[in-house]
């Protein structure tokens, strides 16, 4: 007993001593950004203190996807992003797009006429990233370009994408083509989720990387989304980070959080394993985030580091429970804002020694 509260007890009181007036993006070697959905966001104070004391990066989780984009042929909204880009103008922070290519996010419009005029495709994805990128030329620093163009697991191509469907593989290279021609300058990733997990499909997306290269198409970066759960082994993580940074492309862990309940890839719902949150996990999935950031300031050389962005950073508003209409606890902020020992393992991974 007197061993669990010392194990408990010291470490908590290390985490926020050693806490107290740490602001992330001051003490971080790379840019910390996070995700938000700029219409709750701006209404609520605390929140918007919280993301400006510790991020300098921000993406937005679903207001510059296709679906809110181009809702119909030919009107473009654009006035959500233009809230979103000022906050980060006003507020100095790198704005990163997400994203040009979804399968998720393409509206049924797009879909349906996309079947009954397939030539159409491409040239809607050529004048939809043309229109997109231009306008936001020198304001978005980076974009996923695609995203989730590989099945969940195992390495094929994702099958049930209208692009898939209409074009084959092909959009994928000329969605970088297009974008890369409009804004030359900007940081163009392809972006999935576990890469970190599966390596079949890691080598995948790397084979059309390294296809990318040899044959000129403009990607500059790769993307780990990063949800990870606790008990994704350490070794497998670093082995891909590895084998990723080894392209020589800019890496961003770009939708960061760490659940302890299962999802489903595929669909909502899940196995929740956990129903509360106690301490000791609390400690675990500090140390989790520790190791997380010193395997990517280990293991990704300086000069690529992206840096790493937190898909919402407080588990009040986390997308899991909504997305998945399960409890978990995947943040560095708890509930109530707080920061959790996992804020103080992730700032510790940022300082400590390597
Ligand atoms: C999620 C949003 O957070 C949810 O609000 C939305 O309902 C679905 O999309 N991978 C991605 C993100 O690339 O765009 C997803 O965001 C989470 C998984």
């Amino acid at each position: 007993m007197i061993r669990l509260i010392f194990l408990i007890l010291v470490p908590t009181f290390f985490f926020h001593s050693f806490g107290q007036n740490i602001n992330l993006k001051d003490i971080s070697p790379f840019p910390i950004g996070t995700s938000v959905r700029i219409q709750p966001f701006l209404k609520d104070k605390k929140l918007v203190d919280l993301q400006k004391r510790h991020f300098n990066s921000i993406t937005s989780g679903n207001d510059m996807k296709m679906y809110e984009i181009i809702k119909k042929e030919g009107v473009y909204y654009w006035d959500r992003i233009d809230t979103i880009v000022n906050y980060a103008k006003t507020n100095n922070q790198r704005m990163f797009g997400h994203n040009l290519i979804w399968h998720f996010s393409t509206p049924r419009w797009v879909r349906n006429k996309a079947r009954e005029n397939p030539a159409w495709l491409d040239k809607f994805l050529k004048e939809y990233i043309t229109e997109y990128v231009s306008r936001y030329k020198g304001v978005i620093h980076g974009w996923d370009v695609v995203n989730e163009a590989f099945e969940a697991s195992g390495g094929e191509y994702r099958k049930e994408s209208i692009w898939y469907e209409i074009m084959g593989k092909e959009y994928i290279e000329k969605a970088f083509r297009y974008a890369h021609e409009v804004d030359p300058d900007a940081i163009l990733f392809y972006n999935d989720f576990n890469i970190e997990r599966d390596t079949s499909k890691l080598n995948s997306v790397l084979e059309m990387v390294s296809d990318f290269k040899k044959r000129g198409v403009p990607i500059s970066g790769i993307g780990f989304q990063m949800h990870i759960r606790m008990d994704i082994p350490n070794e497998v993580i670093a082995y891909t980070l590895k084998k990723a940074a080894d392209t020589g492309l800019q890496i961003h862990l770009s939708e960061t959080d760490i659940i302890f309940n299962i999802h489903d890839d595929n669909k909502g719902g899940g196995v929740e394993r956990y129903k509360e949150l106690n301490e000791e996990m609390k400690l675990a999935q500090a140390k989790k985030y520790k190791d997380l950031v010193l395997m990517y300031r280990s293991i990704v050389p300086k000069e690529q580091q992206y840096g790493i962005t937190f898909w919402g950073f407080n588990d009040r508003d986390t997308w899991i429970r909504r997305f998945f209409n399960m409890n978990d606890w995947p943040c560095l902020f708890d509930d109530n804002l707080n920061p959790k020992p996992a804020f103080y393992g992730f700032s510790q991974g940022l300082t400590s020694e390597l």
